[in-house]
């Protein structure tokens, strides 16, 4: 079987060597890709944005089966094109995707099926948001409706501070387009979860849980990045948990877009705020997290493909997921100033220290092949996975392995999955 892979992040690196671990797989192909994706598929130098060609491309290679990694192509319909060329892709159609492309969308949805989520308004003029401020509850949370890279959701403190949010998203337009509405909802507290699920319109199985560091300093200090490190699972995430939101979440999420004629195949991703009152949705992502795949997959038992498969035919009720015992944790390896400004450029040395290596994986983020070798390339460079019995040790087989690595200008965060594990402790 020949399959296609959107995307170029460590997700999809991921996601690629999962696939290769499929005996039904015969050739992979990745566009764009990455230097560490080119392990194990063939890098297509076609932009995840460019539907027409790539649709074209899996037409003349003969693809039995495409999987978008990323968000950008699925808000934009990128499954839409592939089906009306009578191809076969995993991924929802992008009546679906806009569970993830509007947060305003998300929010009325979850509204009229009484799905848990926080108290909350929608608004597409700025004069009605800035009123709406005046009697607000503080701390208060401003979401941008549309996809923001990640960075579209600011929590404010003061009055003042959610004036300057509603104006800098929606007057001076900082996430652009993404801000012509807003969310203006409740600040909740509790323990965050991811969870990720497989979904065929109908079906949902969920994948075992994990947990993101989106700050990029020690201590969840400094500025949001795209994820600085994961671990999976959650010690938090309970089955007490995961029977309420089986319940209340997870099955009345995916009948509800089937009621509104938006059904939906591929990947749900909830982000979970496990509060005093139970747990309720942050957000919906309609794909794989990065870093989250890069702890889910290592962890996953079942051939991903079989899985992908059973989600396009709608046969997911059939199809076992199974998951190892164990725990994995991923320290992003970034260039130091990440998320602001870095450098790129610099050789990575120690790579082939993973070679051979049960249990240890590097997936990369941003880097390049030059003829001096492969290069930082971004902000986030590596994603660096170790797995473990448990937490505790698959942290220190992580950060065992993260000294494996050398770039110039090398940053990481030092306390991925600590926090939870020491609370757990107590
Ligand atoms: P989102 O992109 O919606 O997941 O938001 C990014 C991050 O902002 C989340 O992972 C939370 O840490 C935080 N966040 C979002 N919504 C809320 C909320 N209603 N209350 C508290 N924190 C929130
Ligand atoms: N790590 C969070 C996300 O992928 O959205």
């Amino acid at each position: 079987m020949k399959v296609l892979i959107i995307g170029s992040g460590g997700r999809e690196h991921a996601i690629a060597w999962k696939v290769s671990q499929s005996a039904k797989v015969d050739k992979i192909y990745c566009a764009p890709g990455n230097a560490g994706i080119a392990q194990y598929a063939e890098c297509v130098d076609i932009g995840a944005m460019e539907f027409e060609k790539l649709a074209a491309f899996a037409k003349e290679h003969a693809v039995d089966l495409t999987v978008v990694g990323m968000d950008d192509p699925l808000v934009g319909g990128i499954v839409d094109v592939f089906e009306k060329e009578g191809l076969r892709v995993f991924g929802p159609r992008k009546n679906a995707a806009i569970l993830e492309g509007s947060k305003a969308f998300a929010k009325d949805l979850m509204k009229k099926y009484h799905i848990p989520t926080a108290a909350y308004e929608n608004f597409d003029d700025p004069e009605k948001a800035l009123a709406y401020l005046e009697n607000a509850k503080f701390p208060i949370v401003l979401k941008a409706d549309g996809l923001a890279l990640g960075k579209g959701v600011l929590i404010c403190n003061t009055l003042q501070e959610a004036k300057d949010g509603v104006k800098s998203i929606m007057l001076d337009k900082k996430f652009g387009a993404s801000g012509n509405r807003m969310v203006i909802e409740e600040f909740m507290t509790g323990r965050e979860v991811s969870v990720l699920s497989f979904v065929d319109g109908r079906t949902i199985k969920t994948m075992t849980s994990a947990q993101d560091h989106k700050r990029a300093g020690d201590g969840d200090t400094g500025l949001n990045t795209g994820g600085m490190g994961t671990f999976s699972p959650s010690p938090f995430y309970t089955k007490e948990v995961d029977d309420f939101c089986r319940e209340h979440i997870y099955q009345p999420t995916v009948d509800a877009m089937a009621a509104e004629g938006r059904a939906f195949q591929g990947i749900i991703f909830f982000g979970l705020m496990l509060t005093a009152d139970g747990p309720k949705v942050l957000e919906y992502n309609a794909r794989f997290g990065d870093p989250e795949a890069q702890v889910v997959l290592p962890r996953m038992k079942t051939d991903i493909v079989d899985v992908f498969e059973a989600c396009v035919d709608g046969t997911l009720e059939q199809t076992e997921l199974e998951f190892e015992d164990n725990a994995a944790v991923c320290v992003v390896l970034a260039s130091e100033g990440y998320p602001v400004k870095y450098e790129k450029g610099f050789v990575i040395h120690g790579l082939e220290n993973f070679e051979n290596k049960d249990g240890y994986y590097v997936f990369h983020a941003g880097s390049k092949k030059t003829a001096d070798g492969i290069v930082t390339n971004g902000g986030r460079v590596l994603g660096v996975t170790a797995l473990g019995k448990d937490l505790k040790t698959a942290r220190a087989n992580a950060y065992k392995a993260v000294d494996w690595i050398h770039f110039d200008h090398k940053y990481y965060r030092h306390d991925i999955g600590k926090a939870i594990d020491e609370a757990k402790e107590k």
